[in-house]
């Protein structure tokens, strides 16, 4: 079928450029003219053999995703892209497009979401370019795709009415055969090649009580599917489970203290056997234990430790990895495993090589994400499956596990603090400051505590070679504390300054310290040497998780 194609005349944007996570801004700033299109026709530009090439098209639910998935189409149809691979109504959980670009062999995916933050008319939005292994695109494929939004004069779409997003089959657009998908059946398939599926159905059946916390967003209809429909989990385990535009009006972002009701779920004499939560996407996890929350670092290592009682991992854990900032518990692991630990930088995109050359099975970061070599995505939903695998065959309580570890490892006492919408000035500053001191800090003392080692995170990728600079101050501190600075590069409003910060507590330590307590002395030395107080005005974090 021939269609009129229009080439549609416009003038280059200059601040499309990709973050750690694809495009991500107020919903507002998508709504200038042509806006989307140019960034969408960047996309399509660098998609080689586009007759013969598949895309899948996604996103998270969130207010915009249905009208881009249009215009993706149309463009992609104008464009002369072979086929597209549409989750129906537009949606797609991120671990899920993954897994789709995979099993489809796509030269890509188009994720349309801002993750865990806010949607709505005033919230965010993104659109994040994935590639044929499924995983965020690297920084080569982002920076090109930027420069090409820097000058393009002209993009072309086709002006044919709305698809029915709803129907699952083929239709054409001109050339391109659109083929709208569940979002879910293929997911679930996957899941049960790697999990013990089984083995938590039995679990359930003995009246394992838990409650998965969809929270508006998109992992509502996969929770459901798995949990409560094929898993046997009684109807209202999965809450939150309908995906809306605005996510309800709450911040999908799974951590404590967005998601306090879900942490007092578990105190008390009724609390329940296990409670998670994943975010707006749904490659976020949060993990609660009767009594605890299971910090995203421990649970690497928790994951990491017991992997192998999962048929995906019945082999063995070749090799685990964490981002930087997240806590040295997983290297502890793979350490008594004998087996490599490899530190990256922020950002999923980082584990895509060792990934990919098998040189790890399990990998994971303090922001909530854990995830393997089923996808290139971190993944909420295969977290909370792989504890249910886990607890199922150790029959162990999900508090017993996490203290068990600790008395086996030792415990990484562990907190993140935000400054949130802090002056962007002033925070790299702030940064700037710290870099120049780095020579100067060790043997010098902070707050009373000695500083043993001080560094500027880089890290080489051990497959292809590439480098990565300036990607968080490290600070080592003489009581084994470890403070990390950063600035976000996900925040949308002014900057925010990231302080990660850890102490170690040997295996015959003390495990049962309150957090706060165990860290102070980490705490008041970080923010005497970064001079947050006068350098940014704030006493206190915004937020720490
Ligand atoms: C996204 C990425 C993660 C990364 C996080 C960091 O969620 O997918 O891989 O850890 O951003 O965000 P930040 O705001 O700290 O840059
Ligand atoms: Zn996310």
């Amino acid at each position: 079928m021939t269609i009129a194609v229009e080439t549609v005349e416009t003038t280059p944007f200059q601040d499309q450029k990709p973050g750690t996570s694809g495009l991500r801004k107020k919903t507002a700033a998508y709504r200038r003219p042509h806006y989307v299109e140019t960034f969408v026709q960047a996309i399509l530009d660098g998609v080689e053999d586009k007759p013969n090439a598949t895309l899948v098209v996604g996103g998270d639910g969130r207010y915009l995703v249905r009208e881009v998935v249009q215009t993706i189409i149309r463009m992609a149809a104008a464009n002369g892209v072979g086929r597209l691979v549409v989750g129906a109504e537009g949606l797609l959980s991120t671990p899920a497009a993954s897994g789709l670009i995979r099993k489809r062999r796509a030269a890509g995916g188009i994720v349309l979401s801002a993750s865990h933050n806010p949607g709505g008319p005033d919230g965010d939005f993104g659109i994040k370019f994935n590639v044929s292994h499924g995983g965020p695109a690297p920084a080569s494929v982002t920076e090109a795709i930027y420069a090409r939004t820097k000058t393009m004069n002209a993009y072309r779409i086709v002006r044919t009415p709305d698809l029915d997003l709803g129907s699952l089959g083929e239709m054409r657009v001109g050339d391109t055969l659109v083929e709208i998908v569940d979002p879910v059946a293929d997911y679930a398939e996957l899941m049960a090649q790697f999990i013990d599926l089984d083995a938590i159905a039995a679990l359930f059946a003995r009246g394992f009580r838990m409650r998965f916390d969809a929270m508006s967003a998109i992992t509502g209809p996969y929770a459901k599917a798995i949990l409560e429909e094929r898993l046997g989990a009684p109807e209202g385990t999965v809450v939150n489970g309908t995906p809306l535009p605005d996510f309800g009006g709450h911040h999908p972002d799974p951590n404590p203290v967005h998601n306090a009701e879900l942490v007092s779920l578990m105190t008390g004499p009724d609390r329940l056997d296990f409670a998670a939560a994943s975010d707006g996407d749904g490659d976020r996890n949060m993990i609660v234990a009767p009594g605890m929350f299971v910090t995203p670092s421990d649970s690497l290592a928790i994951l990491a430790a017991h992997a192998h009682l999962a048929p995906g991992y019945a082999d063995g854990v070749k090799g685990v990895a964490r981002s930087m900032p997240t806590s040295r518990a997983a290297d502890r692991v793979a350490e008594a495993l004998g087996v490599e630990a490899y530190e990256t930088p922020t950002g999923w995109k980082y584990f895509a090589n060792l990934l990919d050359a098998g040189m790890i099975s399990i990998c994971g970061e303090e922001s909530a994400g854990t995830g393997s070599f089923h996808v290139r995505e971190k993944d909420g939903l295969w977290a909370v499956l792989l504890w249910l695998n886990i607890l199922a065959k150790t029959g162990e309580s999900a508090d017993a596990l996490v203290r068990a570890h600790w008395s086996r490892y030792g415990r990484d006492y562990y907190q993140r603090h935000d400054y949130e919408e802090v002056d962007a000035e002033a925070a790299s500053a702030l940064m700037e400051h710290l870099r120049a001191r780095l020579p100067a800090l060790p043997g010098s003392e902070a707050a009373g505590l000695r500083i043993e080692a001080a560094d500027d995170f880089a890290y080489t990728d051990p497959v292809d070679g590439s480098v990565a600079e300036s990607q968080g101050i490290r600070i080592y501190f003489a009581n084994g504390g470890r403070a990390v600075f950063r600035l976000s590069g996900t925040g949308t409003a002014g900057a925010t300054l990231r302080v990660y910060l850890e102490r170690y507590e040997p295996a015959d330590g003390r495990h049962d310290l309150d957090v706060a307590d165990a860290l102070a002395e980490v705490v008041a030395a970080a923010r005497a040497v970064a001079e947050i107080e006068p350098r940014t005005g704030r006493a206190e974090p915004s937020v720490i998780t």
